[in-house]
This record gives C-alpha cells, sequence and structure tokens, in this order.
C-alpha cells in the first residue's frame, strides 16, 4: 500500500520559518518520521515538497494510479489552488489535509481551505504530528476497507 506525502510551497523551510508557529523540525525530519512510522504500519510512504503548484499536480498526476491515498499540507495553496484542489479530485484518492499550525485561530484570511470540501479529514494544530496522525488514519482506514 502506497501513501503519498505532499508538501506544498514554502515548507522546505521548516526549521527556519517562525518556530513559534511551526515547531522546531525541519522537513526532511518530519519525512524520516513518517518513514518510520510507515514501517512499523507496514505500508510505503513517498514523499514530495515542491513550491510550485504545477509540479505538486505532476506529481500527482504521475502518481495517483500506483497509490491509494494522499496526505497533503497544500501550505498557502491551501487557501487558493484550485488547480491542485481539482488534480487532487481527479486522483479519486482519499485525501488527508495536515496542517501543522492551527488555520480557524490565525488571519481570517487562512480560515478558508478550498481543499477541505473534497478532503476526508483535516488535521491541524498538532504540529509534526498531525502527518503521523494522518499516516495512522489513512492506513488503518485503507487496510479496514480497500477504497480501490
Ligand atoms: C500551513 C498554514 C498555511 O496557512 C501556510 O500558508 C503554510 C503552512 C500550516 O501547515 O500550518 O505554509 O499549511
Amino acid at each position: 500500500m502506497k501513501i503519498l506525502v505532499i508538501h506544498g510551497p514554502n515548507l522546505n523551510m521548516l526549521g527556519k520559518r517562525d518556530k513559534s508557529i511551526y515547531g522546531e523540525k525541519t522537513l526532511p525530519e518530519i519525512d524520516a518520521l513518517l518513514k518510520k512510522e510507515a514501517q512499523a504500519l507496514d505500508v510505503e510512504v513517498v514523499t514530495y515538497q515542491s513550491n510550485h503548484e504545477g509540479s505538486l499536480i505532476d506529481f500527482i498526476q504521475e502518481q495517483s494510479d500506483s497509490a491509494q491515498g494522499i496526505i497533503i499540507n497544500p501550505g498557502a495553496l491551501t487557501h487558493y489552488g484550485l488547480s491542485l484542489l481539482d488534480a487532487l479530485s481527479d486522483s479519486k484518492l482519499p485525501v488527508i489535509e495536515v496542517h501543522l499550525s492551527d488555520i480557524y485561530h490565525r488571519e481570517e484570511w487562512r480560515a478558508r481551505s478550498v481543499i477541505a470540501p473534497i478532503a476526508e479529514k483535516q488535521i491541524i494544530g498538532l504540529g509534526w504530528r498531525g502527518y503521523i496522525t494522518a499516516l495512522q488514519t489513512l492506513a488503518g482506514k485503507l487496510k479496514a476497507e480497500p477504497l480501490r
């Protein structure tokens, strides 16, 4: 079982970006923790980060036929990335949306997610642990009732 973990714009800067909001861990550290948890859950995780919406879409289009689910933190594309939304929707895969911070208790413009309507679940405000929760949730769900 393959799960795609996709990180959007600026998430390559974790560990340098405002640590009081996004935490101390770098993206490679988070990806390593995800891969460790994936091993324990006996699933395969493929991680990808890009600062470009088109590259994220290319990745989804290339990978979705061989994957069973998607975990995505779309970064600021969360709030306006309609092409990304279409690509996620076209993939027909179950999607879990993750945010390190609580987007509902920050600036007003962050409180709207264009991705949320097609996401099975939103996990917000748990920092890097949110990714692990997302992986456990998605793997558990896929194992219980395969969606494809
Ligand atoms: C974020 C929240 C977004 O509003 C922001 O643009 C990000 C990160 C989060 O993980 O909390 O880049 O998705």
